[in-house]
């Protein structure tokens, strides 16, 4: 069954046309890359996949489930979770609260229970805890528990953003730009660590990255986008000897 269907995804902000016409198909178990230069348009459908643009043409399916006009932690309760290019963790709260909180942030979780502190709160609560700590040490951030997420370093709170977005059981994880600002030993530690969530969380992936190794690695499919139009797609392979990729990237004055 498809986790994420889009079709004829569009998206103007006033005179601009940020993404036109982008059709998406990802199976369960897949793991695609969307690349393309520097204001393309890959964040902008990863915002609207999240809920966080409202498409201006369109319709994406989650599992079968349309999600116009659902806010993100609608869309996070379909299963959908995200990473952000800037890093956007919560700096004042401990590695530990950053991945037990967004449970509730992402989830909505507690609202009500919260006040009556009822049994079926505590037990979730015990269990939101007990998961965080599972993800901490699966993925090697236990020793940060404590610590806040500022000081860490750069590549360790990339960690943690994955980490955070896998808290609430994805089935489609959006990765936007997890090796942006990582030197060489993390890039290749992050390509473990994509590879590794992917078959042990089962999850689907669709991750944006400007770094071509990592893509090529990863990826078994690749769209490219440019000016908002898609101008390829492909196995890296292919997409990598594409003259409109080559063009889009370069300049027509390289080919
Ligand atoms: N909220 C917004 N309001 C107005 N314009 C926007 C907004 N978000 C994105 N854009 C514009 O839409 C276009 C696509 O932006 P987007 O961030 O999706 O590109 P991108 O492919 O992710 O680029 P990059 O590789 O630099 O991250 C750009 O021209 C950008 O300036
Ligand atoms: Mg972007």
């Amino acid at each position: 069954m498809a986790v994420l269907e889009i079709k004829n995804l569009g998206k103007s902000f006033g005179g601009l046309r940020a993404v036109n016409n982008f059709n998406l198909t990802l199976e369960g178990g897949e793991l695609s890359g969307l690349i393309g230069p520097n204001g393309a348009g890959k964040t902008t459908v990863f915002n609207m996949i999240s809920g966080f643009y409202q498409p201006s043409e369109g319709q994406i399916l989650i599992n079968e489930v349309d999600t116009a006009g659902r806010k993100p932690h609608k869309v996070t309760a379909l299963g959908v979770a995200r990473t952000f290019q800037n890093i956007r963790l919560w700096n004042e709260m401990s590695v530990l609260d950053n991945i037990r909180i967004s449970q509730h942030h992402w989830l909505g979780y507690g609202v009500v229970d919260s006040l009556w502190r009822s049994k079926r709160y505590q037990r979730r609560e015990k269990e939101i805890e007990e998961y965080a700590h599972e993800l901490l040490e699966a993925l090697g951030l236990a020793d940060f528990a404590d610590e806040l997420p500022r000081n860490l370093p750069y590549g360790t709170q990339r960690k943690l953003e994955i980490a955070r977005a896998l808290s609430v059981r994805p089935k489609l994880l959006l990765l936007d730009e997890p090796a942006a600002g990582l030197n060489s030993q993390d890039v290749l530690e992050l390509i473990r660590l994509v590879r590794w969530i992917h078959q042990k969380f089962e999850v689907t992936i669709l991750m944006i990255e400007h770094h071509m190794d990592v893509m090529m690695q990863l990826c078994s499919r690749i769209k490219v986008i440019d000016f908002g139009e898609t101008i390829a797609e492909g196995t890296p392979e292919e997409i990598r000897n594409h003259p409109a990729v080559i063009s889009a990237y370069l300049g027509d004055d390289n080919i």
